[in-house]
Formats: C-alpha cells, structure tokens, sequence
C-alpha cells in the first residue's frame, strides 16, 4: 500500500503561486498521465468500499467527476453529478457554501437519490472542507445517509476534517 501511495504523491505536480500569489496548487492532471498511479488511486478507494453496500458515489464538479465514475462502476453503485449553479437541466436543489470572497452552490437533480440510500462523496482535495460540507447538507436534505467522504488529497493545516464534524473523512494523502 506504501508504495502506491507513494507513486501517487510524486505524480501530482505542484505549482508555486497558482491561481494566487503563496498559493501551492496541487496538480492531479499529472496523475492522470500516470496510468500506474491512477489506477492505483482508483483501486484503494475500491478496496475501501467494496462491499459497504454504498449505492451512490456523489462526485463533485469538477475533479470530483474524474475520480468518481470509476469508483462507482467497480463498486456497483450509480454516479450522481453534484454540479456548479445552472448547470443540470432538470429540477434541482442547492446548497450554497462559503468561499474567501462570497459564496458559491453545489446543485443535484431531484429524483437522482432516495431516502435511506448510502452515499460516498467524492473529491480530488479538501482545503476548507466548504464543499464537501455543502454536499453532505444537500444529500442529508433529502434523506440520504453519507456513509463517508473521500479524497485523494487534504490540506491539513486548513483543517477541513474539523470542520466536517464527526462525518469520516478518508484521503490517500495528507500535505500541508
Ligand atoms: C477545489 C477542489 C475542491 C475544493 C476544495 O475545487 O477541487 O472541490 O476546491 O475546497 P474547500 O475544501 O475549501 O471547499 P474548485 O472549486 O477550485 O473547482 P474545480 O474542482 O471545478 O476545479
Ligand atoms: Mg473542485
């Protein structure tokens, strides 16, 4: 397992001063160019949930969507897009969350979920933990119980998990 996890850190790039002057932004693009360490990415997030009886991976726009789909199809459950406002062509319901400057919303299709289904929510990072925070509010409104969530990256000292309250939290790698 150490050794996958280390060939998933070192095919992330990171980029001094992206977007923002001070910010090191952590780069997946360069995992996906790994097959080897994409692939294993995908298997332990499948080793972990396989079987858990979860039948909804929540992924979310817009890196949530790359690791979400294939954790859903190896583990039998649907993939349900949480998508940016304005986006998703049916009914919706949202949730908005907090940014440094103003907020932004997270919306999903009504009917995509049943009460009483098990969800997993996936995302390439958590900072803040804002967005994974505004998911789960979004699938607990509509009676979904959030088994956990899950990341390939977190940034601890933001404290996210914190945040997320007694909701599991799982990464593959945790850098500050
Ligand atoms: C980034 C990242 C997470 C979120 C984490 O997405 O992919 O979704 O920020 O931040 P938080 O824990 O402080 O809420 P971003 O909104 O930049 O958009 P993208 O995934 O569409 O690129
Ligand atoms: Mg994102």
């Amino acid at each position: 397992k150490d050794e996958r996890i280390a060939r998933i850190s070192s095919a992330i790039r990171i980029i001094p001063n992206f977007p923002k002057p001070g910010i090191l932004f952590q780069d997946i693009t360069t995992l996906l160019l790994d097959p080897k360490a994409f692939k294993d990415t995908i298997d332990l997030f499948v080793e972990r949930y396989k079987g858990k009886d979860i039948s909804v991976v929540a992924g979310i726009e817009a890196r949530g969507f790359i690791f979400g789909p294939p954790i859903a199809l190896a583990i039998g459950a649907k993939f349900v897009p949480m998508r940016k406002p304005k986006k998703l062509p049916g009914e919706v319901i949202s949730e908005e969350y907090s940014l440094e400057y103003g907020t932004d919303k997270i919306e999903m299709h009504v009917g995509a979920v049943q009460a009483g289904e098990r969800a997993l929510v996936i995302d390439d990072l958590i900072a803040t933990g804002g967005t994974l925070c505004a998911a789960i509010r979004l699938l607990e409104r509509v009676g979904v119980q959030v088994v956990e969530c899950a990341c390939v990256i977190e940034l601890a000292d933001l404290k996210g998990r914190e945040r997320l309250g007694d909701k599991p939290l799982f990464v593959l790698i945790s850098s500050d």
